[in-house]
């Protein structure tokens, strides 16, 4: 059976990256940004893919987004996500509802209108991109980030409970530390790079690619069971607090 899925981020360096191999993957991809300019860039070099500008935050856009794709996907990754630096104490209040609104209303607005049509088909999966911020090592001067991507986790799992018996799975991905998108001018100083590859277990930096394969995993009847759950892909370095103590 024919298959389709809708990415939101799909301008930027992970979403784009995840576009591209679900279309290597024979999936039809509906590439959702802002960025219009990038996405039809996109649209002429991945193959069976649409350009669909869109503003998650905006329901009406959304609403457009569904009726011009013109199918019911098969699949979603919530990918659109942004930050704003800043301490809370400096923060302006516009900014931390910029960030909440992106990264959790605007995954809350899409999953739900995308939802609406596969409850009808039965079926469905959703994989929503989080961040280790979200889980239990906020970073510090990130503004709303962190609150933002924790409140995407529990939005996933409250999906997962409520969608299950649609036919919908749902699960989510916390990228760690990653070369690309808007992590990506961190590692271009080579000191910044070296210092955090020193973090990670794995002693390396992750890609774009090491999220996109776990997306197309879950995508997949490869997990065809799991369902709830947030995977964290960062080389380890969520468990690496007390790494950093060391014992002689
Ligand atoms: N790069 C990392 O290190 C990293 C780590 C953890 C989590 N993440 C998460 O991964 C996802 C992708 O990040 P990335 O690194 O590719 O960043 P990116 O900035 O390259 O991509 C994010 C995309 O979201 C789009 N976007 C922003 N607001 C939007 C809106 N209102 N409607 C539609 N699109 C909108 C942007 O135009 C951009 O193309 C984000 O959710 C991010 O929080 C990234």
């Amino acid at each position: 059976m024919a298959k389709s899925i809708l990415i939101t981020g799909a301008s930027g360096g992970i979403g784009s990256e995840i576009a591209i191999q679900a279309s290597q993957k024979g999936y039809k991809v509906g590439l959702l940004d802002l960025n219009k300019e990038v996405l039809e860039e996109f649209e002429s070099k991945i193959p069976n893919s649409v350009a669909l500008p869109t503003d998650v935050t905006d329901e009406k856009s959304v609403a457009e987004t569904l009726k011009k794709f013109g199918e019911t996907p098969s699949a979603l990754v919530n990918c659109a996500g942004i930050v704003r630096f800043g301490s809370l104490l400096e923060q302006e209040i516009k900014d931390f509802k910029d960030v909440i609104e992106v990264n959790l209303l605007g995954s809350f607005i899409v999953g739900c209108a995308v939802a609406k049509l596969m409850k009808e088909k039965g079926e469905g999966n959703i994989v929503n991109i989080s961040s280790i911020s979200g889980g239990k090592h906020p970073a510090i001067h990130s503004g709303a980030y962190a609150a933002a991507k924790a409140g995407l986790v529990m939005l996933s799992e409250q999906m997962s409970l409520e969608w299950g018996k649609l036919g919908i799975r749902v699960n989510a991905v916390s990228p760690g530390f990653i070369d690309a998108g808007m992590s990506a001018p961190h590692y271009r100083d080579d000191s910044e790079r070296k210092k955090r590859e020193a973090m990670v277990p794995m002693q390396r930096i992750g890609t774009a690619n090491d999220i996109a394969k776990v997306v197309m995993f879950l995508l997949s009847d490869d997990s065809s069971y799991v369902h709830g759950e947030n995977i964290l892909v960062d080389g380890g370095v969520m468990n690496s607090v007390l790494a950093n103590i060391g014992r002689s």
